[in-house]
């Protein structure tokens, strides 16, 4: 990894991402989200210091979106899954152009429970970030290692190997987002520690610099996910790999996902 990628950190604005998974129907998805930046606004939160995303569930899409729009809310909205395939014979799937069409800007693709339960592999995720990208939309790549893989290959292997491929044929200028998710950490209250974490964004920016270019590794947000809390999410923060977070069951309550955004301001970077 090229220690410039590492000294670019301030040019990467801190990227905080809230993945709902399959919670909050679409009217408890307009409660949060008008709660949260009402809590936001009210905490005098500075927009752009930090870029806020939701990940609601794909029912939930319109609503937000129609929210977002009317309120001037600066959140990004993203969606937590898309077809490979632009249109068809899919029953049950959603084409990245009917995100795109609806305000969607980014799409979390290859996320554990995806890689667990749905079989997706490498060469699905590959698929899904080329449909992405062809549809506008930002991929959110999810990597990471289980608790096997950490204790035979270590930290790095698996989510290297994963970006590889996720990211082969993909333009070095294509705006992507990493994220860093160990599966052992997910939903565990087990968050990895800041230095697992930065050992392997570390290694996922060489995979950037090495696959696409040293500009792509200098400019690409890398986000750690697994139990993040307004607790821990500092720590994380200081690392100069680490750019964000992907929160899971922490986005769910207004109050805890604000005080992660305002992290800067809680505990002090
Ligand atoms: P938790 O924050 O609930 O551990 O989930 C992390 C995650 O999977 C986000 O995508």
């Amino acid at each position: 990894m090229s220690s410039s990628a590492t000294q670019n950190r301030s040019s990467r604005t801190p990227l905080i991402a809230g993945n709902w998974k399959m919670n909050l129907d679409h009217l408890q998805a307009v409660a949060t989200v008008q709660k949260l930046h009402w809590t936001l606004k009210d905490a005098g939160h500075e927009t752009g210091s930090v870029q806020v995303a939701v990940f609601p569930p794909f029912t939930d899409i319109r609503s937000v979106q129609t929210l977002i729009d009317a309120d001037k809310i600066p959140f990004e909205l993203g969606a937590q899954d898309l077809s490979a395939y632009d249109s068809g014979a899919y029953t049950g799937e959603v084409s990245g152009a009917f995100l795109a069409k609806l305000g969607v800007g980014l799409v979390i693709i290859g996320h554990s429970e995806r890689r667990a339960y749905h079989h997706e592999g490498d060469d699905v995720v590959g698929a899904k970030v080329k449909a992405a990208l062809k549809h506008g939309l930002t991929p959110v790549i999810c990597v990471g290692e289980t608790a096997e893989d950490l204790e035979r290959f270590g930290g790095s292997a698996v989510p290297v190997s994963q970006l590889e491929k996720a990211l082969e044929g993909v333009p070095a200028s294509a705006d992507i987002v990493v994220a860093y998710e160990p599966v052992w950490a997910i939903g565990s209250g087990q968050a990895a520690t800041p230095a697992q974490a930065q050992e392997v964004a570390a290694a996922l920016r060489g995979v950037l610099a090495r696959v696409l270019d040293d500009d792509a590794a200098a400019r690409t947000r890398i986000l750690y996910g697994g139990s993040v809390k307004s607790s821990n999410i500092a720590s994380f923060m200081r690392e100069p790999d680490v750019d964000g977070a992907l929160v899971g069951g922490a986005s769910l309550v207004v109050d805890e996902f604000a005080a992660i955004v305002r992290y800067q301001k809680h505990v002090g970077v």
